[in-house]
């Protein structure tokens, strides 16, 4: 009786250690510098991060922004993050369906353009990453991405007498670690909005459409929406959309995180946002103009299973529908956002 007590205490201590770890591994890392607001635009849902109890401060933001075009990061100082996402292509890489990292492999996919991260809840074109530091942690130990490990990118950082003042100011006595360097990337990545794009302010009413953009909306309402949905246009699910998958890459989406068959070569439906600065498109960039993947829509789905049910018969788009899509699509084009010092290296 005594040694059943005795078993279900320690049962009971090991399962609250448990969960006293798993609730400080989810609990969030703050930074101790000067509180940075931030502005929901107007329009924009409320984002999935929480920064009224989790606020971003200016010392971190700046050091992340810092860290992003930071060379050090990577193995041969070759890869900083800015080297894959440049400010001039929306921060994807410019004029490349695949971008290269470390030694010049390449990478699985195309890479996302970077804008509004705080309203997503998962990372990837296939969501393999719920938080950002994952993202980070990723990219600077992946082989073929910055091939580095942080021991080796926090020596660097250490030797670099700005930066100790910077890591001090932005987290105090924790300095340069692992976490600080992941935390300050995330803060940067989660202050990146654009929101002002013609359609933009065509919504707050300080511009109109052209007849043809205006056209052009019109079918985008009733054919692209439903999964391009709100001022996002995206509605964070993962969809077939008939696209043929290449033997050369062998990505099928979604089901390499999930393992279910269901989720075969579904990809994260995409913002689309930027478009005009951010060729190739798709998740492997096999369309290297807008138009060309708008088609693909018409004319070439690949019918399998998981295929998305809206899709079945492919979207029907006379040449003109095209054409007005293309041009609503070039509305929301945000250039101010690419231009913006606070998202560029000094
Ligand atoms: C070698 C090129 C390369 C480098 C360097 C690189 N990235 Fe990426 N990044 C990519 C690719 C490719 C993806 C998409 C991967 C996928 O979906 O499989 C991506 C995805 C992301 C995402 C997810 C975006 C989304 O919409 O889901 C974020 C955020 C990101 N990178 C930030 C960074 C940061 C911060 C760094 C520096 C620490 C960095 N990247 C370095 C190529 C790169
Ligand atoms: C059934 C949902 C669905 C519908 C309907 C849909 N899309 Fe998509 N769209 C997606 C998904 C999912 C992707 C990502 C495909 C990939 O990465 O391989 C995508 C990708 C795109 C891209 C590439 C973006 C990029 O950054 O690579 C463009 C452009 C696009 N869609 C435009 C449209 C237009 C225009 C329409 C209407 C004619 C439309 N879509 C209808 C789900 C949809």
């Amino acid at each position: 009786m005594r040694s059943f007590r005795l078993l279900t205490i320690l049962v009971l201590a090991v399962a609250g250690g448990v969960a006293l770890l798993q609730s400080c591994r989810k609990s969030e890392f703050r930074p101790t510098g000067t509180p940075l607001p931030f502005a929901v635009p107007q329009g924009f849902p409320q984002p999935a991060y929480d920064f009224t109890n989790y606020p971003l401060t200016a010392e971190a933001v700046d050091l992340g922004r810092r860290l992003f075009y930071e060379g050090a990061l990577s193995k041969d100082s070759n890869f900083a993050c800015s080297s894959c996402h440049m400010p001039n292509a929306a921060f994807t890489t410019f004029d490349h369906d695949r971008s290269h990292g470390y030694n010049h492999a390449h990478t699985l996919r195309n890479a996302p353009a970077l804008a509004n991260l705080a309203w997503y809840t998962n990372y990837f074109h296939d969501g393999q990453y719920d938080g950002l530091e994952s993202v980070v942690r990723r990219h600077i130990t992946h082989p073929n991405e910055m091939g580095e490990n942080f021991p080796e990118v926090q020596a660097r950082l250490s030797a670099d007498t700005a930066y100790v003042r910077r890591f001090r100011a932005a987290y105090g006595f924790i300095g340069i670690s692992d976490v600080t360097i992941t935390n300050a990337l995330r803060q940067f990545l989660l202050s990146m909005v654009s929101a002002d794009s013609k359609w933009d302010r065509v919504q707050r009413g300080e511009a109109t459409l052209t007849a043809t953009e205006a056209a052009g909306e019109q079918v985008f309402a009733a054919k692209c929406a439903s999964c391009h949905s709100g001022p996002l246009f995206t509605d964070f699910s993962y969809r077939n959309t008939g696209l043929e998958v290449d033997p050369a890459l062998n990505d099928y989406g979604r089901m390499r995180v999930t393992g279910r068959s269901a989720d075969s070569l579904k990809f994260r439906v995409p913002s689309l946002r930027n478009l005009n600065l951010s060729a190739y498109y798709g998740h492997d960039g096999r369309f290297s103009a807008m138009r060309t993947m708008v088609r693909h829509y018409r004319d070439d789905i690949h019918l399998s299973p998981s295929l998305d049910p809206l899709l079945l018969n492919g979207i029907s788009l006379t040449t003109a529908e095209e054409d007005e899509v293309v041009r609503f699509l070039q509305t929301l084009t945000d250039s101010a956002y690419t231009r913006n010092p606070k998202y560029l290296p000094n």
